[in-house]
């Protein structure tokens, strides 16, 4: 089985960012935790600031892996190219946020991305990367 997890924009700052929000945990000490609870699994993590990577990576792995991980960050509420990507490709994606969008702010609540994902997991923290990878298994 083999899983990728994709963080969007301002995603490598986690712990640092707004940890009221997002928590103190950076996701390299969470990335650490998934894979000795996965050990099974092989598990890919890539991060970028920049859409037309993320949309490379999504190309990339999008035919070969069994399941994507994708939290997109902002690019969830404003990217059509991120959303035709995910069409694009045959493996199926989970969108996760760890934050509540719904709470949050109104251009939080809705998502380009939704419609062509199999799946969102939405406020449950860092949890709901966990969840996504218990769901491809
Ligand atoms: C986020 C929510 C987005 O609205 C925000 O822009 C992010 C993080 C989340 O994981 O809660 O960067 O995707």
């Amino acid at each position: 089985m083999k899983i990728i997890i994709i963080n969007g924009p301002n995603l490598n700052l986690l712990g640092v960012r707004e940890p009221d929000i997002y928590g103190h945990e950076t996701f390299e000490e969470f990335f650490a935790y998934l894979q000795q609870e996965f050990p099974t699994v092989t598990l890919h993590y890539f991060q970028s600031n920049h859409e037309g990577l993320l949309i490379d990576k999504i190309q990339e792995t999008g035919f070969s892996y069994d399941g994507i991980v994708l939290n997109a960050g902002a690019f969830t509420h404003t990217s059509l190219a991120i959303a035709d990507a995910i069409s694009a490709i045959r493996t199926p994606v989970i969108e996760v946020h760890i934050s509540n969008v719904f709470a949050r702010e109104a251009f939080r609540h809705h998502s380009w991305l939704s419609p062509n994902c199999e799946g969102c997991i939405i406020g449950l923290g860092l949890k709901g990367y966990e969840l996504a990878i218990r769901y491809f298994l």
